[in-house]
């Protein structure tokens, strides 16, 4: 099987407001794979509901995703862009794969226990099956490979046990599906207050968002954590210095870089001509994929035909397998 016919599925919260961890972390992961792989890419927003059953914003969070992953390269005719929503043959996969979920499995998920750590007054039955609606979402393309972060591996874990358990009760359906990602040298994106990764949860000053103005980021840049410069030739970075370095190395040009590092190496760095510097790069790279953003999301026509176009692709595939999982389960009367 040549690459370009295996199959690649992922699924992105609707949550809105990509930011640079994003970008460096899964967008560029899924604009790569998309030359090399048949890609379905989906806006979980049936999953929204697990916890957000208020579904007032959930349109303009839709739109905002999508938006931003295309201003990020994601192109809607090389990959199968489309909500979850939209494919009602996810339901019904969904029904089918409750009957092999085991609620004491369910029940020892980490994030569900997290979940109702954090939200204990809405402890719904769809926030247990997450993960086997999260199988169907992968099995419905019968996908093997699922660009995901460490927080999603135990969910692959689940699909495969139920992949297993249809396989096994059924018939030979399903592939095994594994987390996979491209750049396994993981590039760093930590966040500007030099205390661990850029997240969309914590500091919001120390996090640059895709949508950020040219201003916002220039002051998140410049509030960034510096000292007063090392006192000896060629010392250690101490952590919160490394990390400026990393920012610049995503943004700016090796010229400007090796600039910085003499002078970090000769003692006559000056970190706010460094964090100036870093600011423009951020703003030179930021500001155009902004602008598309808004672009996009002004534009509700082509909004629209993008999810029909992704609909109409991802359901293709998944009334195929549908065929063939009712079929296998003898509901074929
Ligand atoms: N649960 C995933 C997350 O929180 C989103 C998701 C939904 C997903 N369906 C998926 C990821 C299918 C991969 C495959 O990020």
């Amino acid at each position: 099987m040549s690459k370009k016919q295996e199959i690649v599925m992922s699924g992105i919260r609707p949550t809105g407001f990509l930011h640079l961890g994003n970008y460096f972390g899964a967008i560029r992961n899924y604009v790569k794979m998309q030359e090399d792989y048949d890609c379905y890419f989906m806006v979980a927003d049936l999953h929204s509901l697990t916890t957000h059953p208020d579904t007032k914003q959930l349109k303009d969070n839709v739109h905002r995703v999508l938006a931003e992953n295309i201003a990020c390269g994601l192109d809607p005719d090389k990959v199968a862009l489309y909500c979850q929503s939209h494919v009602f043959e996810t339901a019904e996969l969904y029904l089918y794969l409750n009957m092999l979920a085991y609620t004491g499995e369910l029940e020892k998920t980490v994030t569900f226990k997290d979940k109702v750590r954090q939200n204990p007054d809405n402890i719904n039955a769809g926030l247990l099956t997450y993960p086997v609606l999260m199988a169907a979402d992968i099995l419905l393309h019968r996908a093997k490979y699922v660009p995901v972060g460490k927080d999603q591996e135990q969910h692959l874990e689940i699909a495969r046990t139920y992949v297993n358990r249809f396989n096994h009760r059924y018939g030979e359906v399903f592939p095994e599906p594994f987390a996979f990602n491209y750049n396994q040298q993981l590039v760093k994106v930590p966040s500007l207050d030099g205390a661990g990764k850029m997240s969309k949860s914590e500091n919001q000053m120390a996090t640059l968002f895709l949508a950020d103005e040219d201003d916002v980021i220039r002051k998140k840049v410049m509030k960034t954590k510096t000292d007063a410069g090392p006192q000896e030739l060629n010392s250690q970075k101490p952590e919160y210095i490394e990390n400026v370095f990393s920012l610049m190395k995503l943004v700016s040009g090796d010229d400007v870089i090796s600039k910085f590092e003499n002078d970090y190496n000769n003692c006559s760095i000056r970190y706010g001509d460094m964090k100036k510097q870093l600011a423009e790069d951020m703003v030179q790279f930021i500001a155009p994929i902004r602008g598309k953003i808004n672009e996009i999301l002004n534009d509700k026509k082509y909004l629209a035909e993008v999810m029909e176009k992704g609909a109409a692709k991802a359901g293709i595939s998944a009334k195929a397998t549908m065929q063939l999982v009712r079929e296998a389960m003898g509901l074929n009367y």
